[in-house]
């Protein structure tokens, strides 16, 4: 739960923003926010989003919320409630509010300032018992965070110790394919940025679409290939958290690659480089979209990861990241994709992209 102050912090935060006319009129641009349902207890006047506003003829106040305007409590209950509205659609000038929510949640347990943030894909969470001082949050108890429901994640946010420097760790993340808004898949790494981290490392189980990427490769990612149809920047922007245009060129760092690279050489530890396809899912690829994926230029094809990247480089983070290649993609072996083959080949191989990465902080903190 939150301390008393921080939702008080939150609830004034929000209320000086809820007059905008502009935010009203923006719940015409999201038929689906407009189709989903409210948290119990919030009534949605006709189809609008905001319960009380009629976006067509103005606005209304509901009988029963006099002292509260009706957004407050909308977003309020959608942030505290246990089940949290997850598909109602965040846009980029939401953002800050949420962060400062989910922020004041951290703080109240913990108040390390970390340089690092790390997420952990599907069967890499290892690193996380390896984490010194640590202060475990589930997602479940983060304002507006779902708990993680697939399986191999463990969906919390961890603050410690690694080789000496701070860190936040994300063990599972939250996907799209989990019905989650884009805008909600990146407030984790949002908010390392806001904890204070300034580098965050992506990881991920992917298949490989590279045919010479069989299962144990650890592969630096260059570049990203965003297939999911979805960006976690559309809708009205906040300039002060980052550009409405941002550039992609380097949103995977070459310095940071390069560290990697270093920290493998090392540790001795074999790294490939190449191009992530992050794709919707939940379904694994037809061999016909793995081979399309070949011919696009993708090396590895996974179902997150990507919109992390760019919603960090928007707000100004460094991103690196490791694809931890489970499987070959489908097609390439003729025998069907299971999440277990998954799971078994990261927990192989986990342990030695654990050492690179170890590595890479260890590095990072003498340089
Ligand atoms: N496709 C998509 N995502 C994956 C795969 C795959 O083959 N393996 C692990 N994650």
């Amino acid at each position: 739960m939150l301390p008393e102050a921080a939702v008080r912090t939150e609830e004034t935060e929000i209320t000086s923003r809820a007059f905008d006319p502009d935010r009203s009129l923006r719940a015409l641009h999201y038929p689906l926010a407009a189709a989903s349902q409210p948290p119990p207890g919030v009534g949605l006047a006709g189809r609008d989003r905001h319960p009380g506003v009629d976006t067509s003829a103005g606005l209304t106040k509901p009988a029963g919320l006099l002292a509260v305007y009706p957004l407050d409590a909308y977003v309020e209950a959608r942030m505290s409630g246990s089940q949290p509205d997850v598909r109602t659609p965040i846009p980029p000038d939401e953002q800050p509010a949420r962060l400062t929510a989910l922020e004041a949640a951290v703080r109240a347990r913990s108040d390390l300032v970390p340089q690092v943030g790390l997420v952990l894909g599907s069967g890499l969470g290892g690193l996380a018992d390896e984490l010194l001082d640590r202060v475990s949050i589930p997602f479940s108890e983060m304002p507006g965070w779902p708990a993680a429901t697939a399986p191999g994640h463990v969906g919390r946010l961890l603050l410690g110790s690694l080789e000496g420097a701070p860190v936040v760790m994300l063990q599972g993340r939250l996907h799209l394919y989990e019905g989650n808004d884009a805008g909600l898949v990146v407030q984790p790494v949002l908010l390392m940025g806001r904890l204070g981290a300034r580098v965050v490392v992506l990881t991920n189980a992917a298949g490989g679409v590279n045919p010479s990427f069989g299962p144990g490769t650890l592969m630096v990612i260059a570049d990203h290939l965003n297939l999911t149809g979805r960006t976690p920047l559309l809708g009205a922007n906040d300039d002060a958290l980052g550009p409405r245009f941002p550039d992609l060129t380097d949103v995977w760092t070459p310095d940071l690659q390069r560290a990697l690279h270093r920290a493998g050489e090392t540790e001795g530890v074999e790294l490939s480089t190449g191009v992530y396809a992050g794709l919707l899912g939940p379904s694994y690829e037809t061999p016909a979209e793995v081979r399309m994926l070949r011919t696009l230029g993708a090396d590895a094809v996974g179902m997150s990861t990507v919109l992390e990247a760019i919603a960090a480089r928007w707000a100004g983070l460094q991103v690196c990241g490791i694809s931890l290649i489970t499987n070959a993609g489908a097609g390439y072996s003729g025998a069907p994709l299971t999440h277990e083959e998954v799971l078994a080949a990261g927990a192989e191989a986990g342990p030695r992209l654990a050492r690179v990465i170890r590595r890479f902080i260890r590095d990072l903190g003498e340089s």
